[in-house]
């Protein structure tokens, strides 16, 4: 989508160089793109290695944030930059479903929900990462025993890339480790938040389904993810205090986008009587009060393997594939990846455009 010698504009966030700058293509890669250094005032514009941008090509209406990887002066002064997987010519042609798990309220089960989830999706043959994003108490790693070296805060402070900090975790997933007592994702600036997506960026190459731990609540950052995703999964319990939050993070949604489709997963529900009353509850108070549509994805049901699993830290999908847990797991997983033909018509656009519009407001 790119051509070589197209002008791009360019707006750092840079504390020296504020302007609005210009430079010339000459060379597009797979994830990079290689500009001439802008000029100002007759002085070449030194943007430094990290410097995040806001790139436009106007005539195109393309506009996306990119970061300054390297400077070169031979052959001559030049910048490159990343390049947003959507404008390189190495497209795949399947799209990367990024789905956001969230929750009002936290403790109703939304970490050890994503985690058996992204194994049963691995397990189903999807190249499944899970992101741990809920910065605050992330503790994906915690419960898949895993030791991680590197997480997220060595992306934000700009020590290792994305791709140095996955590991393997059972069952075929890969995990993007969140770092527990570090930085809350909600104190995260926009520059740093766009660092982080844009980091995510780089698994579109790798990933069939993208599941991101947001962490509990409204905070904008929290929000935004959610925005920006493919797919919507709130997470509840049928406790009313955890209803009542759920229903409010849902409301944001629909003050922001009234498009959405949350989808709904009834946790810890002793049986699917009572997942289907508390579900077509909410279904019937969001009809009313909201614009938005909200679905059904399942129910999980209260089961001892859980937590039984948790103590041992091995996800309950693998250590009783059979329990209660794991089948409703599996359905939910079913109806993900074939949902109805109404889903799968709807052509939306991919999660990086969203958030860059989302950025732009
Ligand atoms: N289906 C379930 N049946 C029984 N207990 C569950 C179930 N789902 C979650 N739990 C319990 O809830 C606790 C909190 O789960 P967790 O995934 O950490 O919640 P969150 O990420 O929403 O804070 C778990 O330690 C587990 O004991
Ligand atoms: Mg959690």
């Amino acid at each position: 989508m790119l051509n070589l010698n197209e002008t791009v504009h360019l707006e750092p966030q840079s504390q020296i160089y504020k302007g609005s700058y210009s430079g010339t293509i000459i060379n597009i890669a797979d994830s990079t793109f290689i500009i001439t250094m802008p000029y100002e005032n007759g002085k070449l514009v030194l943007l430094s290695v990290g410097t995040m941008l806001k790139v436009d090509i106007p005539e195109k209406e393309i506009s996306f944030i990119s970061e300054v990887i390297n400077r070169t002066f031979v052959p001559e002064p030049s910048l490159v930059l990343t390049l947003p997987i959507q404008f390189s010519d190495k497209k795949t042609n399947k799209q990367t479903k990024f789905i956001s798990i969230t929750s009002g309220k936290g403790g109703v089960g939304k970490t050890s929900f994503t985690i058996n989830l992204g194994i049963t999706l691995s397990r189903m043959g999807y190249r499944t990462f899970i992101i741990d994003a809920d910065l605050g108490t992330a503790n994906v790693d915690v419960l898949l025993n895993m030791h991680p070296k590197y997480n997220l805060n060595d992306i934000l402070n700009k020590e290792k890339d994305i791709l140095d900090i996955i590991i393997e975790g059972p069952g075929g997933i890969q995990v993007v480790p969140g770092g527990s007592g570090l930085q809350n994702l909600a104190d995260l600036d926009e520059w740093q938040f766009s660092r982080l997506i844009n980091s995510f960026q780089t698994l579109e190459k790798y990933a069939d389904i993208i599941l991101i731990d947001t962490g509990a609540g409204l905070s904008k950052n929290v929000v935004n993810f959610i925005l920006a995703s493919d797919e919507i999964i709130v997470v509840t319990t049928p406790e009313p205090h955890a209803i009542t939050d759920a229903y409010a993070i849902i409301k944001v949604m629909d003050n922001r986008d009234s498009s959405l489709k949350p989808k709904l997963v009834l946790n810890r529900v002793e049986s699917p009587e009572e997942a289907r009353q508390v579900t077509k509850k909410m279904i019937q108070v969001t009809d009313r009060f909201l614009t938005l549509k909200l679905d059904s994805l399942g129910y999980i049901l209260e089961d001892s393997h859980v937590l039984k699993a948790i103590k041992r830290l091995r996800p309950f999908v693998l250590t009783d594939p059979q329990s209660p847990a794991s089948q409703c797991v599996k359905n939910i997983a079913q109806k993900i990846v074939h949902p109805e033909e109404t889903n799968q018509l709807e052509v939306r656009k991919s999660f990086f455009n969203r958030f860059k519009e989302l950025f732009n407001k």
